[in-house]
């Protein structure tokens, strides 16, 4: 477990894929600057099997344990990318922000990567001043990139490069 100062981070087992369907195919969940994929427990098995060793998938918990979102890191060209949503019940708190910064510090600390990036729709501003609060920079705009509710929208990219984070800000020895 990576373990911040108001959220951890816990690895998904394949018994929890369940409330991971649950959660991806809530619409409130996935809100209006996301693809609305319907997937059933049998895709995400088989996405989880698929999963290389430097891909993981995991809980956002609070200290209590309880699960209130989901974040994960993927490799794309050799590169890290990330990828994250809260119940929203538990938006607008600050706790998105740590475990984003905590899988950043965990991926420079761990990984041989020069960079992680992210990627956001043009209107997601709550993920973008996330991403900006770290340290990522905007690199440039993506043309219809994504199909969401029904028409191709824009995306931002946006990446951190080791130089840039230069130590670890959450996950420092103790
Ligand atoms: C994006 C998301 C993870 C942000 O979570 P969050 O809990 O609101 O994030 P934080 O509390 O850490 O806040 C991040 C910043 O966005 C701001 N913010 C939150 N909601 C906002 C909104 N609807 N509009 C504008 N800014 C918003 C916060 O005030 C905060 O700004 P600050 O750093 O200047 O204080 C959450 O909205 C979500 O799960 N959305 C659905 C899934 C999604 O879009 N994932 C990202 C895909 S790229």
């Amino acid at each position: 477990m990576l373990e911040g100062n108001n959220v951890n981070l816990r690895i998904v087992e394949k018994e929890d894929l369940p409330l991971v369907a649950e959660w991806e195919n809530s619409l409130d969940y996935i809100s209006g600057y996301n693809p609305l994929r319907q997937r059933s427990k049998a895709d995400l098995e088989r996405n989880y099997d698929k999963l290389g060793s430097d891909e993981k998938w995991f809980f956002i918990e609070k200290k209590d344990g309880s699960k209130i979102g989901f974040i994960e890191h993927i490799a794309v060209r050799g590169y890290c990318e990330i990828g994250y949503a809260l119940l929203p019940s538990e938006r607008g708190k600050g706790y998105c922000t740590e475990a984003v910064q905590i899988i950043v510090d965990y991926l420079f600390l761990t990984k041989d990567t020069v960079r992680i990036q992210a990627g956001t729709h043009v209107e997601n501003t709550a993920s973008q001043k996330i991403l900006e609060r770290i340290g990522f920079k905007r690199e440039g705009l993506m043309r219809k990139e994504m199909f969401v509710w029904g028409k191709w929208t824009d995306g931002y990219l946006y990446s951190i490069i080791r130089e840039e984070w230069k130590e670890p800000k959450i996950l420092t020895k103790t």
